[in-house]
């Protein structure tokens, strides 16, 4: 078990918040490694999610997510961006919240929508579905990120600001906890 100070981070919000680029900020101001793990199960089936999901379907793309987060979260020190389905396994979630540092990245349904379009041919999840059915999925997965260990509100900020934001809040436990 890692000291509170070496716990590696792990991001969690709705598909499209900001995980990665917020992530990868983070991890390069404070010179650890990020895992995208996304980018970590594309890179195992040797093709994007999309085709992961209609090649080998769903189930499959799920097991490898759990077997990698399991992998990566149990190591210290790293910055680790979940996709945003991951945190409905109940597995998922206890490994992260035992072993790291929870970040859940929240934006409100209208800032979000706003991204819809670029989102969409990447995120199967969406796809296929109206306005209201990603409405309703967004705001019950809300209730699954509301465990976490801290929230950042991304809607009016930019990566910069968010980044130093929870890097302040970061250091702040570091010197509370340890
Ligand atoms: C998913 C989110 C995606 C990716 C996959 C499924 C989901 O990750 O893991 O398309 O179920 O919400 P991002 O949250 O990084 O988009």
């Amino acid at each position: 078990m890692s000291s509170y100070r070496e716990k590696s981070i792990v991001f969690i919000g709705f598909m499209g918040s900001g995980k990665t680029t917020i992530g990868e900020q983070v991890a390069k101001k404070l010179y650890r490694d990020f895992v995208d793990i996304d980018e970590e199960i594309e890179k195992e089936y040797g093709m994007p999610v999309t085709d992961i999901f209609k090649v080998h379907g769903e189930e499959a793309f799920r097991s490898k997510e759990k077997e990698l987060i399991k992998r990566y979260c149990e190591r210290p020190l790293k910055i680790i961006s979940v996709g945003g389905g991951a945190f409905m396994n109940e597995e998922i979630r206890e490994v992260c919240l035992q072993n790291c540092i929870v970040f859940f990245l929240d934006l409100s349904f209208d800032a979000w929508k706003e991204r819809l379009t670029l989102l969409l041919p990447s995120r199967p999840v969406l796809q296929g579905k109206s306005i209201e059915e990603i409405e309703e999925l967004f705001y019950k997965r809300q209730g699954i990120y509301a465990d976490h260990n801290s929230k950042f509100t991304t809607d009016h900020l930019d990566i910069d600001e968010v980044s130093d934001y929870l890097i302040e809040s970061l250091k702040t436990s570091w010197d509370l906890y340890s």
